[in-house]
C-alpha cells in the first residue's frame, strides 16, 4: 500500500477516527503531524467507543506502530492519562508508540493565557477548545516554546518556564497571587514527566524515512479540517496549527515525495464548532434533524456543533489545496429522512455570483448561499455496506458530489460502527 494522508476537508469532526480506523488495517504505522489535544476521534469498535485526542486512533489496532510528530503540541498531563486511560481498557501502547523529540510542549501556563485571553476577547471570541493550542503554537514560532528533548535539561527547562512566566505577566498578573503560584508550581511539576516520556522518544522523521524505504506504509493522520487551518481557514476563527496536507512535511519531517494518496473526509453535511463565519448554516428545524440524528455535539468539549447543508464553494477551495484523490464521505445516513436535500454551489455576495472561496470575513459572513436542490431518498441507509443496495437518489446525491468535486468516492460511512461502510 501506499502512504495515505487522511484530512479533513471542511471544519473538522467530519468523522476521521472511524475512517481512520479502518484504513491502519492496511498500513504498518500511524503518524499524527498536526493539532493537539483539541481533537476529538471517536472510534467505535462493538459496542466499545473509544475516544481519541492526542493518541492516533491507530493505537487501537494492537500490532500497529503510532506516532507523534513535531508538529503536534502535547499536553504531557493528557497524554499520559490518555495512554492510561487505554491500558485500563486492555489496549497495550509501550513499544510502539512514538513521540517526537521535537515536538512542543502545551504547558499549565498556556491554558491559563488562553483562558484570560478568551475572556477578555468578549464577542470576539474565538471559542477555542480551552486546550491551549493557540498560547502553545504561538510561543513555538515566537521561539518562546518548550520542546520535549527540553525536559532532559532541567536547568533550562526552568529557565524557560520562568521566563514565560515573566513576559505573559501583562496577562497573568490577573491572577491571585496563590493562583500564580500554583500556576508556576504545576508548570515546573511537568519535568516529573521525563521518566515517562523517555521510552518513547524517537526522531520521528527518520523513523518514518528508513521504514518507508524499508517497504512499510503509513498512514498519515491529520487532525481539524481545512477550513480551520492557520493559512487557509477561516483566520482568526481557526486553529493554529497546518491541518492541511503540507503538514505531513513540517509536522513529521517526511518528504512530499514520500505521500501516495490524500483521502479527504468530508461530512455528507456540514457542521462547525466555536465562533466564525458558516455560510450554509441553518439555524433551526434542519440544523436540529442533522444535529440529533448525527449526534452532533463536539468531541472534546461537549459543544452543540452547528450544523447546514454541503458547501460546494468551501469543498472546491479544499480539494484544491489538498489534492484529494479519494473521498471518504461520511454520515451519509444522517440525511436519510429529508424530502430535499440542498448543496450550496456559490454565494451571493452585494450583487455578485462568488463561487470561489475567499478569505474576507465578511464577505463569508454577509454572502447568501445560491442553493441547488437534489431529491431526498427518505428511505434508511443504516449500516448498509454495499453500493448497490443505496436507494437509488442517495446513488444520485453520491454521484452528483463527485462529479461536483471531479474525485472518486472510495468510502462511504452509514453508522458510527466499523462494519457499518461502503466501499467502492
Ligand atoms: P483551538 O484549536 O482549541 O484553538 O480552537 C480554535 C477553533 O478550532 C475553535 O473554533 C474550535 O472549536 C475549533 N476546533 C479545534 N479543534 C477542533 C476539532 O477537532 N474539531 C472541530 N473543531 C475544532
Amino acid at each position: 500500500m501506499s502512504n495515505r494522508v487522511v484530512v479533513g476537508t471542511q471544519w473538522g469532526d467530519e468523522g476521521k477516527g472511524k475512517i481512520v480506523d479502518i484504513l491502519t488495517g492496511e498500513a504498518d504505522i500511524v503518524a499524527r503531524f498536526s493539532g493537539g489535544a483539541n481533537a476529538g476521534h471517536t472510534v467505535v469498535i462493538g459496542d466499545e467507543k473509544f475516544i481519541l485526542h492526542l493518541v492516533p486512533s491507530g493505537i487501537l489496532h494492537q500490532n500497529k506502530i503510532c506516532a507523534i510528530g513535531n508538529g503536534v503540541v502535547i499536553d504531557l498531563e493528557h497524554l499520559f492519562s490518555e495512554l492510561e486511560e487505554l491500558e485500563k481498557r486492555r489496549i497495550k501502547y509501550r513499544g510502539r508508540f512514538l513521540i517526537s523529540r521535537n515536538a512542543h510542549l502545551v504547558m499549565p501556563y498556556h491554558k491559563a493565557i488562553e483562558k484570560l485571553e478568551e475572556e477578555a476577547r468578549g464577542k470576539g471570541k474565538i471559542g477555542s477548545t480551552g486546550r491551549g493550542i493557540g498560547p502553545a503554537y504561538r510561543d513555538k514560532i515566537a521561539r518562546e516554546g518548550i520542546r520535549v528533548i527540553d525536559l532532559f535539561d532541567s536547568e533550562l527547562f526552568k529557565q524557560r518556564v520562568e521566563w514565560n512566566l515573566k513576559i505573559n505577566d501583562n496577562l497573568l498578573r490577573k491572577l491571585s497571587k496563590t493562583e500564580l503560584a500554583s500556576l508556576k508550581k504545576k508548570s515546573l511539576d511537568i519535568l516529573k514527566f521525563i521518566r515517562k516520556v523517555k521510552p518513547l522518544i524517537a526522531d520521528v522523521g527518520l523513523y518514518l524515512d528508513q521504514a518507508i524505504r524499508k517497504g512499510k506504509s503509513v498512514l498519515f493522520e491529520g487532525a481539524q479540517g481545512a477550513l480551520l487551518d492557520i493559512d487557509f481557514g477561516t483566520y482568526p476563527y481557526c486553529t493554529s496549527s497546518t491541518t492541511t496536507v503540507g503538514g505531513v512535511c513540517t509536522g513529521l519531517g517526511v518528504s512530499p515525495v514520500l505521500i501516495g494518496e490524500v483521502i479527504g473526509i468530508t461530512k455528507a453535511y456540514t457542521t462547525r464548532v466555536g465562533n466564525g463565519p458558516f455560510p450554509t448554516e441553518e439555524k433551526a428545524g434542519v440544523c436540529d434533524i442533522l444535529r440529533e440524528r448525527g449526534n452532533e455535539f463536539g468531541a472534546t468539549t461537549g459543544r452543540p456543533r452547528r450544523c447546514g447543508w454541503l458547501d460546494f464553494v468551501l469543498l472546491k477551495y479544499s480539494f484544491r489545496i489538498n489534492g484529494i484523490s479519494k473521498i471518504a464521505l461520511t454520515k451519509l445516513d444522517v440525511l436519510d429522512s429529508f424530502e430535499k436535500i440542498k448543496v450550496c454551489v456559490g454565494y451571493r455576495y452585494k450583487g455578485k455570483l462568488l463561487t470561489e472561496f475567499t478569505p474576507d470575513l465578511r464577505t463569508l459572513e454577509n454572502c447568501k448561499p445560491v442553493y441547488q436542490e437534489l431529491a431526498g431518498w427518505q428511505k434508511s441507509t443504516k449500516g448498509i455496506t454495499e453500493f448497490k443496495r443505496l436507494p437509488d437518489k442517495a446513488k444520485r446525491y453520491l454521484d452528483y458530489i463527485a462529479k461536483k468535486l471531479k474525485t472518486p468516492i472510495w468510502i462511504v460511512s452509514t453508522g458510527t460502527k466499523r462494519d457499518q461502510t461502503i466501499r467502492l
